[in-house]
């Protein structure tokens, strides 16, 4: 069990990373890491995957990838967005990472390496239900045997959680705060079901602890041994 005060050491070495990239990046980073439930959780499931390759799609400025770097120093790391701004955020952070790829791209388009460990965070919604079933084919064949696939969205169907989520994120996007194509959220249930039909064992966990949205971690498992 990842002990408080490990996350906490990982959090500060992490987000020091950011002040070479201005104050408003490391006060950004600071508190993302240190104030959203799905990294600390993340960083739990990570135990176990220490090795080999973590991608994460819609990596932003490079958070997660410099978190699990201080916790987990022998994962490669690969990290695509596309917002160029941000990944040149994270490029200034990371400066210096061996082992590290970070790509300005579309995530459906992009190749992405064979991977033990995929994060998907507060991404998928940004695009419509037919891309992300394609995007979750793609997170399921990117997956090593014995890998974890760990996804953190929004979801409908839970009343006024679920309306204020899907409110914060269309203005996050009318507003330019983030890009994306729209805002489409759907039934846990049927992201786990499309899951389960990749092959994939999966666990469905409330992510919003703190917090007043309709967040949810899909934690998906590929079957086999890890290489
Ligand atoms: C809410 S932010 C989350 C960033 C990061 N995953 C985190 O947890 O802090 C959503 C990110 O997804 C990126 N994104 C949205 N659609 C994308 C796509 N089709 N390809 C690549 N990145 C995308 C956005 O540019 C943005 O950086």
């Amino acid at each position: 069990m990842l002990e408080t005060a490990t996350a906490q050491a990982a959090i500060a070495q992490a987000a020091e990373r950011y002040r070479p990239a201005g104050r408003w990046a490391y006060g950004f980073a600071r508190g993302k890491m240190g104030g959203d439930p799905a990294y600390k959780r993340v960083l739990e499931l990570l135990e176990g995957h220490g090795r080999g390759t973590l991608v994460d799609v819609g990596c932003g400025e490079g958070h997660l990838l410099a978190l699990a770097r201080a916790l987990y120093p022998e994962l490669s790391l690969f990290g695509v967005d596309h917002d160029g701004e941000r990944v040149a955020t994270a490029r200034v952070a990371l400066h210096g990472f061996e082992r590290l790829v970070l790509e300005a791209g579309d995530a459906r388009t992009v190749s992405l390496p064979a991977c033990q460990v995929l994060c998907c965070l507060d991404v998928l919604h940004y695009m419509s239900l037919e891309d992300q079933d394609l995007l979750l084919t793609r997170f399921a064949e990117a997956l090593a045997p014995g890998g974890i696939l760990l996804i953190r969205d929004g979801r409908s169907g839970a009343g006024f959680r679920s309306t204020l989520t899907r409110l914060s994120e269309q203005l996050a996007v009318a507003f330019g705060r983030h890009k994306g194509e729209g805002v489409y959220f759907r039934e846990a249930e049927a992201t786990r079901a499309t899951l389960s039909a990749l092959g994939l064992e999966v666990e469905l966990q409330d992510c919003a602890q703190g917090t007043p949205f309709a967040n949810v971690l899909w934690i998906g498992r590929k079957p086999g041994a890890q290489a």
